[in-house]
Parts: C-alpha cells; sequence; structure tokens
C-alpha cells in the first residue's frame, strides 16, 4: 500500500534533553495561548493522528488545501490546520512562539518561518462550501484574526488531560494494541453522540462484515455546538462497550479532534486519522460530519455527500468503506436494519435527537429499550435532567418596601411542598456578610447584585435553588446574574407603586431619605430601572401575599421547574415515535 497515511508515524515530541534547553529559553520568548482547536490540532500533529503533517500549515499547502484538497506536493489533504496569530503580538517570521494552554502550561515551541495573510471568504467558501456562520466552522473563522502562522514544530509535551486517561490511545498505542490482538482488519467508528442501538446494530454488522475487530473511537475534543458533553457520551461508551458487546471484540479509545463539521471533506480527514491509528476500514453513514441546516432551514451538504467523497478517494486513502444507509427499527418483527432493506411492506420506527430531547429527557421519562439500552438510558436521565430536577434562581426585584421579602419568605415554604428547597439570600444579610463593606454608590451596587448573582448562579448550575430578594436597581447586572444561571431564572418584578411603598415605610428609610438624612436612596434621589421582561410582575398594593405566591407558583409549573401536585406521567410511546408506514409516511 502506497498511501502516504499509516505508515511511520509523525512524531514531534523532543527528548529530555531538549525539552530542557526549550524550558529554559520560554521565559524569554513570546507565547500564544492556544484556544480549543489549537490544542486538539497541536496534539494529533504531536502524536501522528495527521500524519504526515508535520505542522501547521503554511501558504503554499493552505491554499492548495483550500483550493484542491492537496498539499502543495500533492498529498490529498481535505481540510485546513492552521494557526491563527495576530501579528505585532510579538509573534514575526524568523522567531519562535511557545505555545501555551490557557493554564500557562508549556506545551511546545513553533519556530515560524511563514506569517501569511488569508482571505477568510475563500477558505469558508472551499473548504466548508459556505460562507453561512451557522456552519460552525465559518463561525469560528469569522472569529479568529486575519493571519495564520507556520514553521518548524517541537513539542514538548501534549496537552495534559486527567479524564478517562486510560482510555486515550496514541496512534502508535493502538497500532499495538491491535497487534497484541491479532487484529489484522480494524473497522473504524467515529461518533460525536451518544450510541443507541442503531450505532450498536451497525458497528456489530461492520466488524462482522470484514471479518475484524472493531475501535469505537469517539471524538472528545471539539463538537458540534450543543452536543452531549464527552464526559457523559464516555459512560454511556463504557456501558455499552462492558456490557452488549462480545468480549474481545472492541476496542475503545477516545480522539482528541476538533471538528469542523465539513461533512464530506471531513469524512476524509476521519479517514486519515484513523488510518494512522492502525484501522484498515471505516463506517461512514447518513449525515457523517454534518454540521446540520443553513440559515434558509436547508442542510449544507446533502445527506450521503460524505459517503460519495470518500468512494471516490478510498484508494489513494487506503482505507475501506464500510457505508451504511440510516438505520430503522423494525417494531414488529423487533430489529434493526438499513432503510434500503426494509422488506416490502414493514413499518418501521425511530426516534430523532429532538424528540429525544424534548419527548423523553426534558420530561424526565426514560427511552423504550428497543431505541436505546437501560444502562445507557439511566446515564443519559442522571445528566440531562428535566426542568423539574434543574437547578434555579428566582430573582425578586423591586422598590424598598415594595413588598419583596414578605412574598419571598412566603414561596420559600410553598416551594418546599412542591419539593424545591430553597436557600434564601435576602439583601440586608448579604450586605452583612457577602457584601459587607459596599456602599451605595453605583458602583457598589452593582458590585453587590454582581457577587448575588454569581452565587446564585453556581448553586443553579448544580441543581439547587436560590431565592434573591434585592432591590437591584440597574438592569445590567440584573441581567447578568440571568446569564450566571444559565437561563434556569426566573424574574419577579415587585411593581408596587412608589406612595404605596412609602406609606408603608416599614423601616423608616423614605421618611430618613426625605429628609435628607440618607443620601442616594432608590426611588426618592437614585433611579431604578424596571425589568423589560420579568417572567413574574406583582403589585403588592392590589394583589395578597397568597395571590402573589400563587401567581409565582402558576408561572413556575407552567415554566416546568415545578410539576404540579398529583402530576402522573401519562405518556404512551406513540407520542414520542415516529412510526411510518410500508410507504414510510409517518402513520
Ligand atoms: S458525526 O458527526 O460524528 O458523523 P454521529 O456521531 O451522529 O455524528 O455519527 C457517527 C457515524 O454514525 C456517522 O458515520 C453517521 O453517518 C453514522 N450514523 C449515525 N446515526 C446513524 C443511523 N441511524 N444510521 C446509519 N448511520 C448512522
Amino acid at each position: 500500500m502506497n498511501s502516504p497515511y499509516g505508515g511511520a508515524l509523525v512524531d514531534l515530541l523532543v527528548d529530555d534533553a531538549r525539552a530542557a534547553e526549550l524550558k529554559a529559553i520560554a521565559k524569554d520568548t513570546v507565547s500564544l495561548t492556544l484556544d480549543e482547536r489549537g490544542l486538539c490540532d497541536l496534539e494529533l500533529l504531536a502524536v501522528g493522528g495527521f500524519s504526515p503533517l508535520r505542522s501547521f500549515l503554511g501558504k503554499a499547502d493552505y491554499e492548495r488545501v483550500v483550493g484542491e484538497m492537496r498539499l502543495s506536493d500533492g498529498t490529498l489533504w481535505p481540510l485546513p490546520v492552521t494557526l491563527p496569530v495576530t501579528p505585532g503580538d510579538g509573534i514575526a517570521e524568523g522567531k519562535p512562539v511557545a505555545l501555551r494552554d490557557v493554564y500557562g502550561n508549556l506545551l511546545a515551541f513553533l519556530h515560524v518561518e511563514e506569517i501569511f495573510a488569508f482571505d477568510k471568504e475563500a477558505e469558508a467558501r472551499g473548504a466548508y462550501g459556505s460562507i453561512d456562520a451557522k456552519h460552525p466552522a465559518v463561525a469560528y473563522l469569522n472569529r479568529q484574526p486575519g493571519h495564520y502562522a507556520s514553521g518548524r514544530l517541537e513539542v514538548l509535551r501534549t496537552p495534559p488531560h486527567y479524564d478517562f486517561v486510560e482510555l486515550r490511545r496514541t496512534p502508535q498505542q493502538l497500532r499495538e494494541y491491535f497487534a497484541s490482538l491479532g487484529w489484522a482488519k480494524v473497522v473504524a467508528f467515529q461518533t460525536r453522540n451518544p450510541l443507541h442501538r442503531a450505532h450498536e446494530e451497525l458497528t456489530k454488522r461492520a466488524a462482522a462484515q470484514i471479518g475484524g475487530g472493531l475501535l469505537i473511537h469517539p471524538v472528545v475534543g471539539v463538537t458540534k455546538p450543543g452536543d452531549v458533553d464527552h464526559f457523559t457520551r464516555v459512560r454511556c461508551y463504557r456501558a455499552l462497550v462492558d456490557n452488549y458487546y462480545e468480549p474481545g471484540s472492541v476496542v475503545l479509545s477516545l480522539l482528541p479532534l476538533a471538528m469542523r463539521m465539513a461533512g464530506p471533506r471531513e469524512v476524509l480527514l476521519h479517514a486519515i486519522i484513523r488510518r494512522n491509528h492502525g484501522c484498515s476500514h471505516f463506517i461512514v453513514g447518513r449525515d457523517h460530519a454534518g454540521p446540520g441546516n443553513d440559515n434558509t432551514g436547508k442542510p449544507f451538504y446533502p445527506p450521503y455527500a460524505a459517503q460519495e467523497s470518500m468512494a471516490q478517494l478510498q484508494d489513494e486513502l487506503g482505507m475501506e468503506m464500510v457505508d451504511f444507509k440510516q438505520m430503522v427499527y423494525l417494531p414488529d418483527e423487533d430489529r434493526y436494519c438499513p432503510v434500503d432493506e426494509v422488506p416490502a411492506g414493514a413499518r418501521t420506527a425511530d426516534i430523532s435527537g429532538t424528540q429525544v430531547r424534548d419527548n423523553y429527557l426534558a420530561k424526565g421519562l426514560q427511552l423504550p429499550e428497543w431505541f436505546s439500552r437501560p444502562a445507557v438510558a439511566e446515564i443519559l436521565n442522571e445528566t440531562s435532567p428535566p426542568k423539574f430536577r434543574q437547578g434555579l434562581t428566582i430573582w425578586f426585584t423591586g422598590l424598598s418596601g415594595s413588598g419583596k421579602s414578605t412574598v419571598a419568605q412566603a414561596l420559600v415554604e410553598r416551594l418546599a411542598e412542591f419539593g424545591r428547597n430553597v436557600s434564601f439570600l435576602d439583601g440586608d444579610e448579604i450586605r452583612t456578610h457577602l457584601s459587607k463593606g459596599l456602599g451605595f454608590s453605583k458602583e457598589d451596587r452593582d458590585e453587590n447584585i454582581n457577587r448575588v448573582g454569581y452565587v446564585a448562579g453556581l448553586v443553579a448550575q448544580h441543581g439547587g435553588t436560590t431565592l434573591c430578594s434585592v432591590i437591584s436597581p440597574y438592569r445590567v447586572p440584573r441581567d447578568n446574574a440571568r446569564k450566571y444561571s444559565k437561563g434556569n431564572f426566573v424574574e419577579v418584578f415587585c411593581d408596587t407603586p412608589i406612595d404605596v411603598c412609602e406609606q408603608r415605610d416599614v423601616k423608616g428609610l423614605y421618611a430618613k431619605a426625605r429628609a435628607g438624612q440618607i443620601k442616594g436612596f432608590t426611588g426618592v434621589d437614585d433611579p431604578y430601572e424596571p425589568p423589560l421582561n420579568p417572567e413574574v410582575t406583582l403589585d403588592t398594593s392590589k394583589q395578597s401575599v397568597q395571590e402573589c405566591v400563587d401567581q409565582i407558583i402558576d408561572k413556575l409549573i407552567a415554566l416546568g421547574y415545578i410539576l404540579p401536585h398529583g402530576h402522573i406521567v401519562e405518556f404512551g410511546e406513540s407520542q414520542s415515535t415516529t412510526i411510518r408506514g410500508p410507504d414510510h409516511s409517518a402513520e
């Protein structure tokens, strides 16, 4: 096989002596902090996953890759692997740059030989076939400075990982492992999603078809925004591999790749990487590495575009494709089969990714066994809890005396009735510890609210509920608090008229403010910016405490944060499964 891939692996890791020399000069060398893609690319360059590439692409290689999918020497290379830089940041031709991660770890030295400007639109059109920023690779490109740097690369260490360390095998390690298993033929399965029964079936069929071993090789670097996080996915893969495959028939290893979601071009990169990892065959199904739909709602690439491009180039890649049409379930026969092999007259069933999310996980329901193995389904339920099991910040804002704390305290009790136990952050109390020492200038008020929002956000992100009752007169810090809670945030505006607040004057503060004894009192001589879109607006001059609490509870039920009393999950499978008749139209 005279393919340029799968032979001797590029190894850019320097020995200890050279590493010591580089460390010694690092402090006098300009540094560049790599982003997530840069870290992934560096790691695959370093260990030979990208062989025969030895560094980030230079201008001649880059331009030919974008235009023709070839390096300047003619080697097939489908996608740019580049290092974006801003010239003038001390990075210059003829000088080294130290590549680091965000923690400052020194990873590599790039001896910059070339810095070149590039045309973002030409790269977008050429490499990804679109300039639509809905394409993740185009969106990424748009955020970059306008130059790339290249040169000789020396790597001191690959980016450190502390998770699933035993599952992260380099190309060399996997080759040796396959050899130790006596596997001459290995089919690789690429994935960025949790694996369900359809994938299990497809991978088992592929291994049987080639008469060899199976490598499940999920991407744990950068995938499509919104994907299930890799920690959850790897737990699912493990549960599946350990329990539902023949022992000794499958290897699970993790790939630190930054996907570009570039379908027909990306599939070639995937195949090259797997060839370098010692595989002979590669599974390509429907919509491989697909970026989803463009801004007109149309898919960026046809569903089998990746299969077509792989079919054309598999000889040159030295990797054989195992192609599959979409796998569907036959409920009447309780088995899976590719959509083009469905027996005449048979009904098929499927659950789409959106249905998984909205009809099962969001409702706290377990996926049916025909779709997902129970061990996998349980992990997904646990890591994607429904709204009523997610954290929440309830934020009361309004003038002093508007009824915030009274209603909030009543709400704490009502919420416990629904199983939501709450931590209460009251404005006055906060100023005695969390914000001790802060005054009432705009700056200090903003800082105070920022602290409350930050703490509530931390709690919300880990499943807790915080009720904050603070005047919070300014809109921006309130909106920031919403961001800290990642949107699990309900703003309750106590819109009680100021004259009512002033009549109540529970703490006697309005009187003092009017008498000029207190300066900068909200509503008197300091501004209050009402929320623009609060989830709940109350007027405690017209509503009783009970009515206010009921209104908030109704809203929380409507938003899914609490379940109504006596709620019974009634859920037929047909609501969440698309069953198609023999003509493939939905029944
Ligand atoms: S990808 O971006 O890594 O391609 P995903 O993890 O969803 O996304 O898919 C991994 C591989 O499985 C791809 O080759 C894809 O085409 C294939 N695949 C996923 N789902 C199915 C299915 N239901 N039927 C056939 N092939 C599938």
